[in-house]
């Protein structure tokens, strides 16, 4: 299955899918926000991933990995987040960050450990999800995690993640280590070079 570019048609879709899975939808057509979606052949969105940089580009807030409930279990929801950490760091983050309440275990698995959420609100200050958090009071009820992130790292040897070395959005420009594919019994995400617009504010 591929993982495209998340354009501004596509924002009505993924907010419905990224709202019965009860995610957050602020900044999903900011072009701060990079967003990946997986369709299925009738064009349902089945999964999604994506992360916001600070504004050094030094920390990335991995969010909006979401798999189908019916997909869930079969390692879907590790490859999106790889995705996403191999994609952050090839842009040059070196940490990265996320709010879960729900899925510790999940991103435990995937190299993360326990953070204060104010280290996290500091970092990535600007970033839609805490100016929307901290505006809500929902940051106070929110569980914050972190990994060390380096292209090296962010890539596990038992994925299979091909993306290709030109996005189109000026996000992800030079030669990808996240293109390397490496052996892997899950299925292959493969992002296809859709530009990313921003139609909406
Ligand atoms: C979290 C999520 C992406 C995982 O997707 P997935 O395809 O099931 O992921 P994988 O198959 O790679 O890994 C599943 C394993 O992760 C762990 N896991 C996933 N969610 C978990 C949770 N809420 N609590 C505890 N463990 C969890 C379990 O060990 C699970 O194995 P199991 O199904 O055998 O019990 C998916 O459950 C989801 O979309 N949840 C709703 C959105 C969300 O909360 N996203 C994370 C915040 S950005």
């Amino acid at each position: 299955m591929d993982l495209e570019r998340c354009r501004s048609e596509d924002v009505d879709a993924v907010t419905d899918f990224l709202a019965a899975v009860d995610l957050t939808l602020s900044g999903l057509d900011a072009p701060t926000v990079r967003l990946w979606i997986e369709r299925d052949p009738a064009g349902a969105v089945t999964g999604s991933t994506g992360y916001e940089l600070s504004a050094d580009g030094r920390h990335a807030l991995i969010r909006s990995v979401a798999v189908r409930p019916e997909a869930r279990s079969r390692g879907r929801g590790s490859d999106l987040a790889r995705f996403a950490l191999s994609r952050a760091a090839e842009e040059g983050a070196s940490r990265a960050w996320l709010f879960s309440r729900r899925s510790g275990p999940f991103w435990q698995r995937l190299g993360f450990a326990p953070a204060e959420r104010d280290e996290l609100a500091a970092a990535l200050a600007d970033t839609h999800q805490v100016r929307l958090f901290r505006n809500t009071g929902q940051l106070e009820r929110e569980v914050a995690w972190t990994r060390a992130l380096t292209p090296a790292d962010a890539e596990t040897p038992s994925q299979n993640v091909a993306a290709s070395s030109t996005d189109g959005d000026g996000s992800s420009g030079g030669n990808l280590s996240a293109a390397r594919s490496v052996s892997s019994d899950s299925a292959s995400l493969r992002a296809r070079p859709t530009a990313c617009a921003t139609a909406r504010g």
